[in-house]
């Protein structure tokens, strides 16, 4: 089926931390008691002292932002070594994405698949055709490609080595090549925060960041873009006048700053992620290799071959409290796989003890 299609036509919602549909879906009352296991959310965040400067700042409120977000974007570009004409500030990942998939409006784009599904859909918007493509796709005549990095819904990071590969490939095709590494802050990997160095060398390189996954903070909305100076220019002219608010643009500066809860994350990360991988396992599920703060995966086929499907198993989770995210929609998953976030010890302890419930 082509893409498209496919996730217009899912009858599931779209996005994780939408409890209330599935929910209503599976017969449960709306105040079902649940822990969200579905958005993919830094569980330390946001930091201790984000309250505090939020009522401090409210009287902010009152006056438009700096509609060039100077300080803030000068913030950014320290952050990553880059200018301030390379920087645009967004809100949220998801308009960071809707402002790249913007360039390609008329055009054809490759989404490297399975991936979040608001690439297909925001070129889509612009009247792009999409094409689902693997890393050995020949890339002529496309206008750019989406790679997300680490990848949602299986946290899988492509090496550094590989993106490299695809970035010559694509500036050889000129074909811009636009990473989305709304996870990158997230994923326990050495190279990590490497590719911003690399803009310099490649002008077709778009890379797409997320502040709202691991400073915890969904409902503010915070995201940046970063690019060559003349891509960001066309990005810009394409967004809303203030599009991100006072008090989110207020907070970049001293959210990158907070190195102690950057450090905290990642002893988090490295600590959690090992342990929770080697429980899922010894519970008989299959985990798609991954790095960063979820996990992709299925009942292993001692389980499948006693009618366990992945179905069974979010309905059986949902009744025991706990929210996973489907897989319908993800080309290539189709409902097959759930994805967990990787949360505090408290939640994952009790995510394992339902689990022992369910596959008992
Ligand atoms: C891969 C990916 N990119 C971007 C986003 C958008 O993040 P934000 O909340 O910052 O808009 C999401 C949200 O789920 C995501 O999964």
């Amino acid at each position: 089926m082509p893409l498209r299609s496919r996730y217009k036509t899912s009858q599931w919602p779209r996005h994780g931390g939408q409890a209330a549909a599935l929910l209503a879906r599976f017969g449960l009352p709306p105040d079902h008691p649940i822990e969200d296991f579905s958005a993919n959310l830094n569980p330390l965040g946001p930091p201790d002292w984000v309250p505090a400067w939020l009522e401090r700042h409210v009287s902010e409120l009152t006056r438009y932002p700096d509609v060039d977000y100077v300080a803030a974007r000068e913030a950014i570009a320290a952050h990553h070594g880059v200018s301030r004409d390379q920087v645009l500030l967004t809100n949220g990942g998801g308009e960071a994405i809707f402002l790249a998939a913007s360039l390609c409006a008329g055009g054809r784009a490759g989404v490297l698949t399975p991936t979040f599904n608001e690439y297909a859909r925001a070129l889509d918007g612009v009247g792009a055709e999409v094409c689902e493509i693997s890393f050995t796709h020949p890339l002529d005549g496309l206008d750019a490609v989406f790679l997300c990095r680490p990848n949602n819904p299986d946290g899988g990071l492509l090496a550094l080595v590989e993106v490299e590969a695809l970035l010559a490939r694509a500036a050889a095709a000129d074909c811009r090549l636009i990473v989305d590494e709304a996870f990158i802050d997230l994923t326990v990997d050495e190279d990590a925060n490497a590719l911003p160095a690399r803009l310099a060398a490649h002008p077709n390189l778009i890379l797409l960041r997320s502040m709202t996954k691991f400073y915890t903070l969904p409902g503010l909305r915070l995201g940046y873009a970063l690019a060559s100076e003349a891509l960001i220019a066309a990005m810009a002219c394409r967004q809303p006048p203030w599009s991100v608010n006072q008090l989110a643009a207020g907070l970049v500066a001293p959210l990158l700053a907070d190195s102690d809860f950057a450090a905290r994350t990642q002893a988090w990360l490295t600590a959690e992620r090992p342990r929770m991988q080697q429980a899922l396992e010894r519970r008989g599920l299959e985990v798609a290799p991954g790095a960063t703060c979820f996990f992709l995966l299925r009942p292993g086929v001692a389980l499948r071959r006693q009618g366990i499907t992945a179905e069974v198993m979010l309905e059986w989770l949902l009744g025991g409290g706990i929210l996973a995210r489907h897989t319908h929609g993800y080309a290539g998953l189709d409902g097959e796989w759930l994805r967990l976030a990787l949360r505090d010890e408290r939640a994952n302890h009790r995510l394992l003890k339902v689990l022992d419930a369910c596959l008992r």
